[in-house]
């Protein structure tokens, strides 16, 4: 029997690159930022070393310093929280002003917005309490809200991550209603309940006061019904569906790819960021390399973009 000379493949670096099946490229990265109100901030999260609190003239500095960034991903950080979340839908807010102002200095550059009330609400849920539950439906009504001062502001694409039921279609009509009919969607669609949020719960000081997510995020033994999660989100106008974390849902990445015709993106999420911030402990080859497998990994089950808090890093890497 003839030995398969596998390795005749594997002789040079050369060789390798030539027949390597996956490439990250800077369209695939999207960077995530935090913005806060006031000049001057450039505070670093303490479980996320690296990542950081900006207010909006740092944004820019930091933006202009991202090599070949193509889109990022705002979080507004409000200063003072209420029951509702009021906050969110001011058309002077801090996400509102910090995209006007990217939209200014970087015209090319593609602003998606989180949209979401668990940074704005003072008991820290996603969703309007009511007693001890969060109603999806009056939730809707504040999502489209947010969403459209988020359009008024020059949002390229909306990101619903709440988890609420109908939330893209609410945020759909909404949108078309005032026309913004080319406002894209991108759709938080198969979001789990995960314990890798911790560190993104810091820095947007969101962890629920009390209970917890489980009865709008996923459970984490299902698969099927992240694909039933993304073909609603399709069916109701979503324009690209999100698989969130990544790591640990390679497969849902996967099934999806191969179930749908509608680009994918899948968040590298906080804690896995910190994960492997921890793992290098302070060694920046290693830590480049690993986010770049990581990151390529992510690319390989199958998403076309990835949200990810080694963006920045990655991005200098790539030719
Ligand atoms: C909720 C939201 C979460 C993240 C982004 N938006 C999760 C949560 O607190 O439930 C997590 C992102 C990360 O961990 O990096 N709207």
């Amino acid at each position: 029997m003839q030995v398969a000379r596998l390795r005749r493949l594997r002789q040079s670096a050369n060789l390798r690159d030539w027949i390597s099946q996956t490439q990250l490229r800077h369209k695939d990265i999207i960077l995530p930022y935090f913005v806060v109100e006031g000049r001057n901030v450039k505070k670093e999260i303490q479980s996320m070393p690296g990542v950081y609190h900006f207010s909006i003239d740092n944004l820019l500095k930091d933006i202009s310093e991202a090599k070949g960034i193509k889109s990022v991903l705002l979080f507004g950080i409000p200063k003072t929280k209420d029951e509702i979340g009021t906050q969110a839908y001011r058309d002077n807010g801090v996400a509102q002003e910090a995209t006007r102002a990217i939209k200014k200095k970087f015209k090319k550059l593609i602003v998606i917005t989180d949209v979401c009330l668990c940074g704005y609400t003072s008991h820290g849920h996603c969703g309007i309490v009511k007693g001890n539950r969060i109603d999806n439906d009056e939730t809707l009504n504040l999502l489209a809200k947010i969403a459209l001062s988020h359009a008024r502001s020059g949002a390229d694409f909306v990101a619903p991550s709440a988890m609420m039921d109908g939330q893209v279609r609410a945020i759909r009509e909404a949108l078309d209603k005032n026309g913004f009919q080319d406002i894209g969607i991108l759709a938080y669609s198969a979001k789990y309940a995960s314990n890798f949020y911790g560190p993104f719960r810091e820095a947007l000081d969101s962890a629920p006061q009390s209970g917890d997510r489980k009865s709008y995020q996923m459970d984490y033994r299902n698969a099927d019904e992240a694909l039933r999660e993304i073909k609603q989100d399709i069916i109701e106008g979503a324009d690209i569906v999100m698989v969130k974390p990544a790591l640990a849902y390679l497969d849902i990445i996967y099934r999806a790819k191969q179930k749908f015709n509608v680009p994918i993106a899948a968040y590298n999420v906080s804690g896995e960021y910190s994960m492997i911030k921890k793992l290098a402990g302070g060694d920046k080859i290693r830590e480049k390399e690993l986010a770049l497998e990581t990151l390529t990994s992510i690319r390989r089950a199958g998403a076309d973009l990835i949200i990810s808090y080694f963006g920045k890093e990655v991005l200098k890497c790539l030719e």
